[in-house]
C-alpha cells in the first residue's frame, strides 16, 4: 500500500510509551496527534522498564554478536534479517535519546556503564540511574513531546476502534471519560495511524505490566482485517516478586547479572543442573524452571544477599523500594519470586517499516510482531524495537505524506452514552484474567486451551456495548487460538500434550480474524 497519505487529518498515534513519543518525536514537524489513556507519563510499560536497552556497545561486542544471541534466544523462529538491522541500528537510536537528554550511566573513563542480562554473550545493557532506565527515558521524551508544536496530546481517551473506507484506515473512535457518568465518543480523522499501546499482560490474573496492557489493539486491528503474528507467544518474568500485588512488581533481571541466585526453600540452587548458565540461562527455560519449583510445593526466592548486599539501595533503588513497599529487605532476606505475564512476542504482524497487512495502519512496539523475538525475546531488547521501529515506520510515513498539505482537523462529537457496563465489567474481567492465567499461562494443553477459548467467546458475546472488553477477550482469544494450532513446545510456549519442539513448526504463525474464529 504505497498511496500518499490523505491531507485531511494528522497522523494518530494511539499510545505513550516509547514507541508512541520517539514515533511522534521522529515525525515533527508533521502534525501528530497522540492518544494516551492515562495522563501523560502514567500508565505506559516503558516507565517500568528496570534493566535497560540493549545495544553492542561495548569494547569488544558487535552488532552481530547481539544478533546472534537474539536469534539463538528465539528458538527457531526469529526473522534473522530484522535481528541484523535491529542490533546495527542499536547505537544511533541510543544516540537519539541521548540528544533528548536521557542521561545514561556511565563508567569513570565515560565509556557506557553496561550490566549483564540472561542469555546476552557480553554486557550490553545500558541503563540509567542503576534500574531507573525506563522511568528517566519517559520523563525525557514526554517534557521532549510537550515542547514540540506539531505533537497535540489527547489525554484520557482510549481507542475502541478503526474506522475503515475503502479498506483502508482513515480514522479512530475515541471514548473518554465525561461527567455524570457519561461516556463520550469522539471520532478523529487520521492520513495514518499508529498503534503502539503495548502488550498483553494485564489480560492475565499475574502480571508485571500495567493495567492499560490489555492487549486491545491487537482486536482493533484483526477486526479491521489485520494479520496477527505470533500470538500465542507469551513471555513470563522468572523474577516477579512474590508478595500478593496487583500488578507484581518486577525484581530485575540485572540482579541476577550480578551474581545472585536462585534458590529453592530447601536452599537449592535448582538451575545449576538444568541449564550450563545457571540463572542466566534463556528467560523462557528459567521461568519454566521457577514455575515447577512452586507448583511442586518448594517455594522460590532470588538471593541477592552475597552478589549485591549493602549496595542494593544505591545500585537498584527501584527495586529496592519496591521490596521495602513490600515488606521485604532485600539486603538480608531472599525475595520471594513467582512468574508473571510481562511480554508479548506476538502482535500485528508487521514488515521493515513497521506497516501492519492493512492500508493506512502501522503498529510499533510491543503491540507489534516484527520478527525480532521469535518464541522468547532477548532481555531489553524491547525498549531498542520499539525506537528501531518507531524510527523506520515515521521515514515511512513521512515519505508517503511527502507533498502533502495536512491540515489538522477537530475531533467530532459522535455519540455520548451511560455505560452500563462498569460494575460487569470488573467481574468479566477477573473471569477472563483467571481463565488467561490457569489455561493459557505458563504450561497449556489442548483440553485447557478449548476450555479458555470458550470462556472468553462467552464474555466477548456478553460485553454488549463495551468495546474495551470485547476487545480484552478477542486478544485473549487469539492467544488461546495460536497456543492451541501451535501442537509444540517451543520457546514461551509449553504445551504439556507436545512437550517437545516439532521442526514443522519452527516458523512463525499468522492469524487472521477468520481464522480465530472457526475454532
Ligand atoms: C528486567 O529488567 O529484568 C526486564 C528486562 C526485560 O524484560 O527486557
Amino acid at each position: 500500500h504505497d498511496e500518499p497519505l490523505a491531507a485531511d487529518g494528522d497522523v494518530v498515534i494511539i499510545g505513550a510509551g516509547l514507541a508512541g513519543l520517539f514515533t511522534a518525536l521522529k515525525l515533527s514537524p508533521m502534525p501528530v496527534t497522540v492518544v494516551a489513556a492515562a495522563p501523560l507519563g502514567q500508565g505506559a510499560s516503558t516507565g517500568w522498564a528496570q534493566g535497560g536497552v540493549a545495544s553492542a556497545m561495548g569494547s569488544t561486542d558487535r552488532p552481530e554478536f547481539h544478533a546472534a544471541d537474539t536469534i539463538a534466544a528465539g528458538a527457531g523462529t526469529v526473522d534473522e534479517d530484522v535481528a541484523r538491522f535491529v542490533a546495527e541500528e542499536g547505537p544511533d537510536r541510543i544516540a537519539d535519546l541521548i540528544g533528548y537528554g536521557v542521561p545514561f550511566d556511565r563508567e569513570p573513563d565515560g565509556t557506557f556503564a553496561l550490566s549483564r542480562e540472561a542469555a546476552h554473550s557480553h554486557r550490553r545493557v545500558a541503563h540509567v540511574s542503576g534500574d531507573r532506565t525506563g522511568a528517566s527515558i519517559l520523563e525525557t521524551l514526554v517534557a521532549r513531546v510537550r515542547a514540540t508544536p506539531s505533537i497535540r496530546v489527547l489525554e484520557g481517551y482510549e481507542a475502541d476502534e478503526l474506522l475503515m473506507a475503502d479498506d483502508r484506515v482513515e480514522g479512530v473512535r475515541l471514548v473518554r471519560a465525561a461527567e455524570h457518568g457519561h461516556e463520550v465518543y469522539e471520532y478523529v480523522p487520521a492520513c495514518a495511524v499508529v498503534l503502539a499501546t503495548g502488550g498483553v499482560g494485564a489480560l492475565y490474573a499475574v502480571t508485571t505490566n500495567p493495567a492499560y496492557a490489555r492487549g486491545e489493539s491487537i482486536a482493533m486491528a484483526a477486526r479491521a482485517g489485520a494479520v496477527i503474528a505470533d500470538a500465542e507467544f507469551v513471555q513470563f518474568h522468572p523474577t516477579a516478586i512474590d508478595a500478593g500485588l496487583d500488578p507484581a512488581p518486577l525484581a530485575t533481571e540485572a540482579l541476577r547479572g550480578e551474581g545472585a541466585t536462585l534458590i529453592n526453600s530447601l536452599g537449592e540452587r535448582f538451575m545449576l543442573p538444568l541449564d550450563p548458565r545457571a540463572e542466566l540461562g534463556s528467560r523462557d527455560v528459567v521461568a519454566r524452571a521457577v514455575f515447577k519449583e512452586i507448583a511442586e510445593g518448594r517455594g522460590v526466592f532470588l538471593d541477592c544477599r552475597t552478589a549485591v548486599g549493602a549496595h542494593f539501595p544505591a545500585a537498584f533503588p527501584t527495586v529496592y523500594a519496591l521490596c521495602r513497599n513490600a515488606g521485604i529487605d532485600p539486603v538480608s532476606q531472599p525475595i520471594p519470586v513467582a512468574p508473571a505475564a510481562h511480554y508479548h512476542m506476538g502482535g500485528i504482524a508487521t514488515d521493515a517499516r513497521g506497516r501492519s497487512s492493512v492500508p493506512g495502519l502501522w503498529a510499533v512496539g510491543e503491540v507489534a510482531s516484527t520478527g525480532l523475538h521469535g518464541a522468547n525475546r532477548l532481555a531489553s531488547n524491547s525498549l531498542l524495537e520499539a525506537m528501531v521501529f518507531g524510527a523506520r515506520a515515521a521515514t515511512d510515513i513521512a515519505t508517503l505524506g511527502r507533498g502533502t498539505r495536512h491540515t489538522r482537523t477537530d475531533l467530532q462529537r459522535v455519540g455520548d452514552i451511560v455505560p452500563d457496563h462498569s460494575l460487569s465489567r470488573s467481574a468479566a474481567v477477573a473471569r477472563l484474567r483467571k481463565t488467561m492465567s490457569d489455561d493459557v499461562g505458563v504450561v497449556r494443553s489442548a483440553a485447557g486451551l478449548r476450555k479458555a477459548i470458550a470462556t472468553l467467546r462467552d464474555i466477548e458475546r456478553a460485553a454488549g456495548s463495551d468495546r474495551v472488553l470485547a476487545n480484552m477477550a478477542l486478544a485473549g482469544r487469539f492467544i488461546a487460538v495460536g497456543a492451541l494450532l501451535r501442537e509444540e513446545s517451543r520457546g514461551a510456549q509449553l504445551r504439556s500434550d507436545f512437550t517437545d519442539a516439532n521442526p514443522q513448526f519452527a516458523h512463525r504463525a499468522f492469524l487472521k480474524l477468520a481464522d480465530v474464529d472457526t475454532i
